[in-house]
C-alpha cells in the first residue's frame, strides 16, 4: 500500500504522517509532499521511528514521483482559518491549490482513492470532481471529502454527557462540513437526550471547528484531532482496499443527488473505494428540519466548486 500525503509539513500533515508511520501495515510506503522546504526533514525525522513503513519526503518540484503508484492520496494542503473567518473565506486560496494537486493526481495516479481535507470541503471536493472529469479519469467511488473529524467530535461530546467510553459511542454525521451543514444523528446513538441536550450538542458539534480556531487565537485550526480523524479514515480505507468489505465510515461522497450532489453518508468501503452508500435511515423531526434548512446552502457551496473549473 502506498499512501501519499500532500501538505505533509503542515499542522495536520505532520500529525497525520506520524500516525500513519506508526499504524500503516508493515511494508507500506508513505510519500510526504509539501511546498515547504522543511518536508525532507519531516520525512527524515519520521524515518527514525522503528516501524516497517518506508517514509520518503518530496519537495516542491517532486509532486509526480510522490504520486506515482499511490493507492491513497490524502490532501491537507492549504491555508487554515483564523478567528472571525468562515471556511468559505479560504476558497480564494485553497481552490487553486486543490485544482493543481488533483490535476497532478489525474496525471500520475488516476486510480488512487483521494481524501480531500482542505477547506472548504463542501466546495473543494466538487472542484476535484470537475478536474478529474476534465482529465477523463473521474471515478465517484474514489473521491472522498474527509468528514471524520465531525464524527470523532460527536463521539467525544456524546460520551462526555453520558459518562461513557467514547470508543463505545457511535454517532453518524451526515451532510457537509461547515456550520449547519454538519448534521449529527443523535437519534441513532441508542442513547436518550432531552430536547435541550439535542439542541446544545448539535450546536457544539457544528461549531467545534470554530471552538478550536478561537482557542488557538490566530494560530490556526484543528490539527491534532484532524490528524487522528484522517488517520482513522485512511486506515479504514486501507483495510477495505485490502479486501475487508465490512468497513463503514461516514464520508462526503457523490450521491444520487436526492439531498445534494455531494452529501456525507455512512459508506461501506471496499476494494474499489465506495462499495455501497448506506441509507442514513429515519431522521427525528429535529434532524429532518435541520436537514431541510441546510440543503440550499450546501448545494450553493457545491455549485461554487463545480463552477470554479472552466
Ligand atoms: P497548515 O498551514 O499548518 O499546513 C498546510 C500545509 O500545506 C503547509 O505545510 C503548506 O506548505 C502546505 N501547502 C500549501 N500549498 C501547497 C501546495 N500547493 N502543495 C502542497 N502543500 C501545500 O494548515 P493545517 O492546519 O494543516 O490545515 C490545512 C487545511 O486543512 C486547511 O485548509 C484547513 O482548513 C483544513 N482542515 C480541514 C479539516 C476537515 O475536517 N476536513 C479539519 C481541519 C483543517
Ligand atoms: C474543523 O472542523 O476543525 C476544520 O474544518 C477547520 C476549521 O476551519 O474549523
Amino acid at each position: 500500500m502506498k499512501v501519499a500525503v500532500l501538505g505533509a509539513a503542515g499542522g495536520i500533515g505532520q500529525a497525520l504522517s506520524l500516525l500513519l508511520k506508526t499504524q500503516l501495515p508493515a511494508g507500506s510506503e508513505l510519500a510526504l509532499y509539501d511546498v515547504a522546504p522543511v518536508v525532507p526533514g519531516v520525512a527524515v525525522d519520521l524515518s527514525h521511528i522503528p516501524t516497517a513503513v518506508n517514509v520518503k519526503g518530496y519537495g516542491k518540484e517532486d509532486l509526480a514521483p510522490a504520486l506515482v503508484g499511490a493507492d491513497i492520496v490524502l490532501i491537507p494542503a492549504g491555508v487554515p482559518r483564523k478567528p472571525g473567518m468562515d471556511r468559505s473565506d479560504l476558497f480564494n486560496i485553497n481552490a487553486g491549490i486543490i485544482a493543481n494537486l488533483i490535476e497532478a493526481i489525474a496525471d500520475n495516479c488516476p486510480k488512487a482513492c483521494i481524501g480531500v481535507i482542505t477547506n472548504p470541503v463542501n466546495t473543494t471536493v466538487a472542484i476535484a470532481k470537475r478536474v478529474l472529469e476534465k482529465k477523463g479519469v473521474y471515478d465517484k467511488n474514489k473521491l472522498f471529502g474527509v468528514t471524520t473529524l465531525d464524527v470523532i467530535r460527536a463521539e467525544t461530546f456524546v460520551a462526555e454527557i453520558h459518562g461513557k467510553n467514547p470508543a463505545e459511542v457511535n454517532v453518524p454525521v451526515i451532510g457537509g462540513h461547515s456550520g449547519t451543514t454538519i448534521l449529527p444523528l443523535l437519534s441513532q446513538t441508542g442513547l436518550s437526550f432531552t430536547d435541550e441536550q439535542i439542541e446544545q450538542l448539535t450546536h457544539r458539534i457544528q461549531n467545534a471547528g470554530t471552538e478550536v480556531v478561537e482557542a488557538k487565537a490566530g494560530g490556526g485550526s484543528a490539527t491534532l484531532s484532524m490528524g487522528q480523524a484522517a488517520a482513522r479514515f485512511c486506515l479504514s480505507l486501507v483495510k477495505a482496499l485490502e479486501g475487508d468489505n465490512s468497513v463503514v465510515e461516514c464520508t462526503y461522497v457523490e450521491t444520487d443527488g436526492k439531498d445534494a450532489l455531494f452529501f456525507a453518508h455512512p459508506v461501506r468501503l471496499g476494494k474499489n473505494g465506495v462499495e455501497e452508500i448506506l441509507s442514513y435511515g429515519e431522521l427525528s423531526d429535529f434532524e429532518e428540519n435541520a436537514k431541510k434548512s441546510m440543503l440550499d446552502g450546501l448545494k450553493k457551496d457545491i455549485q461554487t466548486g463545480l463552477d470554479f473549473v472552466k
